[in-house]
């Protein structure tokens, strides 16, 4: 089918955006929305929006029917019309080079009103110059700031990457198959939204973080190869790249290792960022959990820059700084970021990147600044030339030094490096950074807890299986992310698909063996099954587009967002309800039993 006859409808001949000067002379019907309305006396303009774009129409009394005039005259604001009339060249000098349709102009025999719009409360017209309302106006407005053309584009691009990732996946191979939303919950770290059974009181469903076990299950099933572009709900603190509700592409391979999912997952990449105009080329740099905490203090560090923390525990071990000293005895160690060229930067400038780091907990963030002369600083004062030369400074360096255990130390220096590569402007050395993070610990410790770094389903590394007892921490997980830019894009590993290890596991982290079968009975009956060795990934959607389309917010990508406050300000939700619907679901809320 051609353009047009997919445009065509029994209302309008065509879509606007696509009119060019070689249709001079055609007869159109169009329909759309009165972006911008110009009276010129005698002639009157109307740039006339569909989801293609903008056409210029003007109304005059030579080619205009009078009733018709006199319609276009009472038009407003997103009115909705249609227009017939007939394609012209607009004279040299009225030309638009801005706009796709610029060279031509419809001249209107007539006119239809559809139907009259309120003066809309957010502008749908900006001006150049016009600044866009805040955000809280345009989320309770949303009808209206979904007419942007920017937030129409990137949904259409959202609509273009999920058509092209099943497409892609299909052709690996993998059969979509969709699981359910009134479930069981499924750990993957966060709150669990809960829906109340009218049927059994007293009894909630919850709506899946992931599909996680789902997936799992359908391997031992024997379904071999699976996907889905899936609803995930997470009652999680929000922060910007998060949302209550997202989408993942949820894939799940049997009989794999780590190296096939890696190379699909390349493949859907290259082929989404074909998609949105991307230019990136595969095979993805990889690095172990250690090496990247190691290295950039970061389990998501953004290589787009190549700035690497040293380890100063030697060079600087003969400064006579007590603080230092005291730590390094107490088996601490001393690393680093030598930023070249960083003297330049201010006070104030280093203060705010001291400030950034307190942020994460610096446990004592030390700097010094290297002259031709010497050195400067909090640190630098006590920089001797072959201490400065022992650390590598060079004149005009600036270095910023960390003491403590590795855990406080990487979280402070990845959050220096990133705030100093801002600062200092550092022209990224390449546009597109890719990394897959690889061997993740297993178990997170935190404050005497211990919870799974990703979710309780992960592989051990197959030679840490026999730590899981004696020494949880040091277990290595077969899990990895991938990383974009510094963004958690995906996460994913092998599976456990033997029920003894993974009874193991949950044990480890502190369940007991009647909590086991309440929650994962279901999990083990099927691994008891025959099941397949497996694994997979699942990948933020909503953060592919955002990536792929440039644009600011996650917000921006989904057409009905909640706000970090997790509200939806357009349908006004959560919202309470009556007493009567709470009693049938067997249910009273604190503030209507206190009343
Ligand atoms: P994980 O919890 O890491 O893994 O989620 C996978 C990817 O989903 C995206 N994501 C989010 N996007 C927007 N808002 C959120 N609140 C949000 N939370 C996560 C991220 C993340 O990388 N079942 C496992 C996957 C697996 O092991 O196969 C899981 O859900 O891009």
């Amino acid at each position: 089918m051609s353009e047009t006859s997919i445009e065509r409808t029994q209302i309008r001949s065509r879509m606007v955006g696509r009119i060019r000067a070689s249709h001079e002379g055609s007869e159109v019907t169009l329909a759309g929305w009165v972006h911008r309305r110009r009276d010129l006396g005698g002639l009157l303009f109307v740039d006339l929006r569909d989801r293609s774009g903008l056409v210029q129409v003007s109304f005059g009394p030579d080619w205009t029917e009078e009733a018709s005039l006199e319609c276009a005259r009472g038009l407003g604001h997103e009115d909705v019309i249609q227009v017939k009339g007939i394609v012209v060249l607009r004279p040299q000098g009225a030309q638009n080079p801005d706009m796709g349709t610029g060279e031509i102009e419809v001249h209107a025999r007539s006119v239809e009103l559809f139907s009259n719009a309120q003066t809309p409360v957010i502008p749908v017209y900006r001006g150049p110059e016009d600044e866009l309302p805040t955000e809280e106006l345009r989320l309770k407005h949303r009808v209206l700031d979904l007419r942007r053309s920017e937030l129409q584009d990137a949904l259409v691009l959202r609509h273009k990457l999920v058509l092209a990732t099943r497409n892609y996946l299909d052709g690996c191979g993998f059969i979509e198959v969709e699981t359910p939303i009134l479930t069981k919950a499924t750990p993957e770290g966060a709150r669990d939204y809960l829906v109340p059974s009218r049927v059994h009181h007293g009894e909630f469903y919850a709506l899946p973080q992931s599909p996680q076990i789902y997936k799992q299950i359908l391997m031992v099933s024997g379904f071999d190869r699976y996907f889905q572009i899936a609803r995930c709900f997470r009652d999680e603190d929000l922060r910007s790249d998060r949302q209550p509700e997202f989408t993942q592409v949820d894939v799940e391979a049997s009989f794999i290792e780590p190296e096939d999912i890696f190379s699909w997952i390349e493949g859907l990449m290259v082929c989404l960022a074909d998609t949105a105009g991307i230019d990136i080329s595969q095979p993805f740099p990889r690095l172990t959990w250690v090496e990247a905490m190691e290295r950039y203090g970061s389990d998501r560090p953004d290589l787009r820059y190549q700035l690497e923390i040293t380890d100063w525990t030697q060079a600087t071990s003969s400064l006579g700084f007590n603080m230092i000293d005291s730590a390094v005895e107490a088996g601490a160690r001393v690393r680093g970021l030598r930023l070249s060229g960083g003297a330049k930067l201010s006070r104030r400038q280093i203060s705010t990147i001291e400030s950034k780091a307190k942020e994460v907990g610096a446990p004592g963030l030390l700097w010094a600044k290297q002259a031709e002369g010497g050195a400067s600083g909090p640190l630098g004062k006590f920089l001797a030339p072959e201490d400065s030369l022992a650390m590598g400074l060079l004149p005009g360096d600036l270095a910023f030094v960390a003491f403590g255990p590795d855990s406080l130390t990487s979280p402070v220096l990845a959050a220096v490096r990133s705030e100093a590569a801002e600062a200092l402007e550092f022209t990224p050395e390449q546009e597109h950074s890719w990394l897959w993070v690889t061997d993740f610990p297993l178990f997170d410790l935190r404050d005497g807890e211990i919870t799974p770094s990703h979710h309780p389903f992960v592989m051990p590394h197959p030679d840490d299986i026999d730590l899981l007892e004696s020494d949880p921490s040091s277990v290595r997980g077969t899990a990895y992310d991938l990383v974009y830019n510094g963004n958690e894009l995906g996460s994913g590993s092998v599976r456990v698909h033997q029920p003894e290890i993974q009874r193991r596991i949950l044990r480890a982290l502190g369940l007991s063996d009647p909590e086991i079968e309440q929650k994962f009975g279901f999990l083990l009956n099927a691994l008891s099954a025959g099941a397949p060795p497996h694994g997979g990934i699942a990948l933020g959607m909503d953060r592919i587009v955002q990536r792929f389309s440039g644009s600011e917010s996650l917000r921006d990508v989904i057409a009905f967002p909640k706000t970090t406050a997790a509200r939806a300000l357009y349908e006004g939700a959560p919202a309470s309800v009556g007493n009567e619907e709470l009693s049938e679901l067997g249910l009273t809320t604190l503030k209507s039993s206190e009343g």
